[in-house]
């Protein structure tokens, strides 16, 4: 019995402007995982495509995902930064995954449902495909811990079926090869080639809700900007979207259980908690019986501290591009060698002559 190297793989889609939410719920994680892991963070342009097949700005939209990771403090030289597109090892697993993948399977996607929403019939077949991609953005690299949000969970069940039956389906010419190695899943011993990949959800990542509705989740796709904090929003946007946010009308409790049934107060809390690496117990410790007039500018102090070295560093990052090109030219090259070394060894254990 063995065990694959342990290898952290995430992405994120260069859509829209990356917001508080995606900040805290992921990017703040990837930057923790790299103490001790080798991490791979990829800007994945080509699931870009799935939703909307012409975007306005590709290129820019790529280079400020890369910069958020960069000045949010990820390491590009001891890690390896991205953009999918470069490495078309991605794109040629997936279509070997495609046809490991069961129709059924991906019918029971409910990201498919709700993106694809009532005209079904219209929906791109990137669409319909886009959790098979993601299996061969992770697989490639064999990668084996993906932090992602509560809402790729079940993308990431599918990895590990893609996997398996991958594993089972080649177990014969898998053998044959010194590429698979002994692992158990669940009390069953598995002769494998891909690793079972986990999520890791977990962890301080708040739920970051919507500042006009703490019902809905923050989203880039939400119409009111107010709605939201940009990683590129300046001191006075912060400070504004703070004021403005929606709250009810009695001060804050001492105790956590006073935050039920008050989604927009739970999620300020939130934020403030996750911002300060605080429980919100601990938070509540501190602000229970203050009004919200009191805590909003403490809030609003703490976000600017946390967000502004972040923002300036990007806009740095973006003003000239140069530096982000060759930081993704370079990781493109690292990712590209890794990945080729796994293709080499898919195409032997599926026969390809090549
Ligand atoms: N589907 C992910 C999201 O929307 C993005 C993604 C694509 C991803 N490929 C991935 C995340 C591989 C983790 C690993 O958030």
């Amino acid at each position: 019995m063995s065990e694959f190297k342990k290898v952290v793989f995430s992405g994120v889609q260069p859509t829209g402007n990356l917001h508080l939410g995606n900040y805290l719920g992921a990017i703040r994680k990837f930057v923790a995982l790299q103490e001790g892991n080798d991490c791979i963070y990829c800007v994945v342009d080509m699931h870009a495509l799935t939703a909307q097949l012409v975007h306005e700005d590709m290129p820019n939209q790529i280079r400020s995902i890369a910069a958020a990771f960069i000045a949010s403090g990820i390491d590009p030289e001891k890690h390896i930064v991205f953009n999918q597109s470069a490495v078309p090892q991605h794109a040629e697993l997936a279509w070997i995954f495609n046809c490991v993948a069961r129709i059924g399977w991906m019918n029971r996607m409910t990201q498919f449902k709700d993106k694809a929403g009532k005209d079904r019939e219209q929906a791109s077949l990137g669409l319909y495909a886009y959790p098979s991609l993601m299996a061969a953005d992770i697989l490639v690299y064999r990668g084996t811990h993906v932090p992602v949000g509560d809402d790729q969970k079940q993308h990431l069940e599918l990895a590990r079926d893609i996997a398996m039956k991958f594993n089972l389906d080649y177990a014969e010419h898998i053998r044959k090869t010194d590429y698979g190695i002994d692992i158990t899943v669940g009390n069953e011993p598995v002769h494998a080639y891909f690793p079972m990949v986990e999520p890791l959800i977990d962890g301080p990542a708040p739920r970051v809700m919507s500042l006009r509705d703490g019902t809905k989740k923050m989203s880039k796709s939400d119409p009111s900007d107010l709605s939201r904090i940009n990683l590129m929003d300046d001191e006075e946007a912060i400070s504004k979207k703070i004021r403005k946010a929606k709250t009810d009308p009695e001060g804050l409790p001492s105790e956590i259980d006073g935050l039920k049934g008050r989604p927009e107060a739970d999620n300020l809390v939130g934020i403030y908690a996750a911002l300060a690496d605080r429980s919100k117990a601990e938070v509540l410790a501190e602000f229970g019986g203050q009004q919200f007039s009191v805590f909003k500018p403490a809030l609003v102090d703490l976000a600017v501290n946390v967000l502004s070295p972040i923002t300036s560093e990007m806009r740095r990052l973006m003003s000239d591009t140069s530096h982000i090109d060759a930081i993704l030219r370079n990781g493109g090259e690292r990712a590209r060698a890794r990945a080729e070394v796994t293709m080499k060894e898919v195409r032997d254990i599926v026969g390809f002559l090549y």
